[in-house]
């Protein structure tokens, strides 16, 4: 998911898409297709948005550097948010199940168990963070370690557990899509969707015990750049 104007990150998004802008030494949407294509999937559609989507043809092409053959495309009118973007997919995923990542989330960690586990509802990535308050967070149940509720940006965290943003659905997401209406901030947020399964006790939950960062805003943008630098250096002097 790739879409979006990037405002938080103006003025670096007047000229490319979020997704595009460097971190380290590669555009921030490599890292999320590497994630993918690392867990064994290579059916990929980018789906983007916005003044600059012509831009992502001319960065990715056929996906050579990643060693697909090809990828697909979608282009989402508006900025809907993410649901919406999500339904952009609904031709190319099918009756299928899907995994769905965000463009500005950098996972370093083997998704594969967790995604060839999946069987049925959905799946979704925490980890715990020291500022939850960025993102959508897990509220549990009383007793145990059950969800009750996920809850989009609160000003005060039920837990320290965000949600990531990576999520597996069966096909069913497409009709929850259908339902939604949109948000104080004019989107069809994620969080609903994952709140429909909540509901219906059909989620599932994968701790992410490796690095986990989003390259929303300058600070984080430059914090990822930092890691990816640094482990780029060890990696080296390891070699
Ligand atoms: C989105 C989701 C949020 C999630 C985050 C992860 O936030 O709405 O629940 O925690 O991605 O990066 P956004 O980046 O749209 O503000």
């Amino acid at each position: 998911m790739a879409g979006g104007l990037g405002t938080r990150l103006r003025p670096l998004t007047y000229a490319t898409n979020k997704h595009l802008l460097p971190v380290y030494n590669k555009p921030m949407v490599y890292h999320p297709i590497e994630t993918l294509v690392n867990a064994g999937i290579t059916d990929i559609l980018i789906v983007t948005g916005g003044p600059h989507a012509g831009d992502f043809i001319k960065v990715l092409r056929n996906g050579e550097d990643f060693g697909l053959s090809n990828l697909n495309y979608a282009y989402q009118e508006g900025e809907g948010g993410i649901a919406d973007a999500l339904a952009q997919a609904e031709t190319f995923v099918g009756g299928d199940n899907c995994t769905v990542i965000l463009g500005d989330n950098l996972i370093f960690e083997d998704l594969t168990p967790a995604i060839s586990s999946f069987k049925s509802g959905a799946k979704i990535f925490t980890k715990t963070v020291p500022d939850p308050e960025r993102f959508g967070v897990v509220e549990y149940e009383p007793v145990g370690d059950g969800i009750s509720r996920i809850v989009e940006k609160p000003e005060i965290p039920p837990s320290s557990d965000a949600v990531t943003g990576v999520y597996i659905y069966d096909s069913t997401v497409f009709d929850k899509v259908r339902t939604l209406s949109p948000s104080e901030r004019g989107e069809l947020e994620i969080t609903d969707i994952n709140n429909f399964y909540v509901e219906d006790g059909d989620i599932s939950v994968y701790k992410i015990q490796g690095t986990w960062m989003d390259c929303g805003t300058f600070d984080s943008l430059a914090k990822a750049t930092e890691v990816m630098y640094n482990d780029t250096h060890v990696f080296e002097e390891v070699v």
